[in-house]
């Protein structure tokens, strides 16, 4: 299947679309007042209830929302059977016509959203996603329950992102020491793009084992701050790809490598939060695998989040057993580089296939 984000490819058509995607169901439905469709994919209930976060964006249209939706909701389903978490993949999109919504008008698209969650009675569970806090899960939280990651207060666990944060770490690990024969980061140059909820806590971490960390953001704020208490060293969005790193960690969107980019990456790795980074998901890996750079699948290192929240809030982890599933990314990682290595296949294949294999009960 080709996957791309939304960036590249003309769209197929909505049947054409939904027939190739081989999900369970999509609901749309339109939001008059603010203008915005909105798309609940669920992609698998095979090992649960669906389970994914609500993005909240700008799209072209709603063909390229639906298709957004789709793409991430199968990425949720391997990403639960990665983590051997007992749920399914889905995903919303709330594709609005600006993101800066007035508060009153945000916060009503919010309560329809929870009626459509409500509607579909547990099915799907949402939670926070580009552009969506603990703040909008305590908004959809009153009207649903069907929402992880509402802040404490409202019942909720907070946010993924540190927990994230500390799995991509893990897997950031993990690719050192298969790449180089050790996990250790001092002396190891990694480049974090994006510095938000998830990049800034990687950072700091990163910064503490003795990494020499290069950041990038288009808010300045965000880098500013980082280069002011840590000393670490900033380059431009656009200089990004061409920076010479031991390791580059996407944190920002997705769909940043895509074909033309992969002969001008100067990494080892890549191993970062985004979802869907790569525009052509097995064309990409295959594309890095033959620069021999080490992909490590997102839908593998990105499953903090997803482990903090359903860990958490259905699973009744204690904190010590939520940080051990997290830890336990970096051995997952490590399993897929050796079965890449073992079968001759790229690593996202080789993750693909662990995921398909507990997905059918292994
Ligand atoms: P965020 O919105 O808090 O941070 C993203 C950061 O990227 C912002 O600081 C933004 O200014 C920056 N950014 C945007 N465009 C950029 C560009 N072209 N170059 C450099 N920086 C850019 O989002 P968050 O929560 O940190 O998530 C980051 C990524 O990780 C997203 O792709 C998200 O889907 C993914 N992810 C997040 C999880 C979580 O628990 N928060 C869990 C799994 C995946
Ligand atoms: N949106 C995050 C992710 O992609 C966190 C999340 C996980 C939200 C599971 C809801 C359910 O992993």
């Amino acid at each position: 299947m080709i996957r791309d984000n939304g960036v590249a490819r003309k769209g197929l058509g909505m049947d054409a679309e939904i027939r190739r995607w081989g999900g369970e169901s999509v609901l749309l439905s339109y939001d008059d007042p603010t203008g915005s469709f909105m798309v609940i994919a669920i992609h698998s209930t095979r090992l649960g209830p669906a389970a994914g976060g609500t993005r909240l964006k700008t799209y072209p249209g709603a063909e390229d929302a639906v298709r957004d939706a789709c793409d991430l909701a199968e990425a949720m389903t391997l990403k639960m059977a990665a983590a051997r978490l007992p749920m399914g993949g889905g995903k919303s999109v709330l594709a609005v016509p600006r993101t800066d919504l007035p508060p009153e008008a945000r916060r009503l698209l919010l309560h329809h959203h929870a009626r459509n969650l409500e509607m579909l009675g547990g099915r799907y569970w949402t939670g926070p996603d580009m552009n969506t806090s603990s703040a909008d899960m305590d908004v959809i939280r009153e009207r649903t329950r069907y929402a992880f990651g509402a802040s404490a207060a409202a019942g909720g666990s907070g946010s993924s992102a540190p927990d994230t944060a500390v799995g991509v770490f893990e897997g950031i690990r993990a690719s050192l020491e298969a790449t180089y024969g050790d996990p250790k980061l001092a002396g190891r140059r990694v480049l974090v793009q994006g510095c938000g909820a998830v990049g800034d806590p990687l950072v700091r971490m990163l910064h503490a084992e003795g990494a020499s960390v290069v950041v990038s953001d288009v808010v300045f704020d965000r880098v500013e701050g980082l280069y002011d208490e840590l000393d670490v060293e900033v380059v431009a969005p656009s200089s990004v790809l061409a920076t010479e790193c031991d390791v580059y960690a996407p944190c920002a969107m997705g769909g940043v490598i895509g074909a033309a980019d992969v002969p001008h990456l100067r990494c080892a790795i890549v191993a970062g939060a985004a979802n869907n980074p790569l525009r052509d998901r097995h064309g990409d890996a295959d594309r890095l695998a033959a620069h021999g750079i080490r992909y490590a699948p997102d839908f593998v290192i990105n499953g903090g989040g997803a482990i903090h929240l359903i860990g958490h809030e259905t699973l009744g982890w204690t904190r010590a057993q939520v940080e051990q599933a997290v830890r336990g990314i970096g051995d997952t990682l490590r399993e897929v580089y050796a079965r890449a290595d073992a079968d001759g296949v790229s690593t996202e294949e080789a993750a693909e296939r662990l995921a398909a294999a507990r997905l059918a009960g292994g």
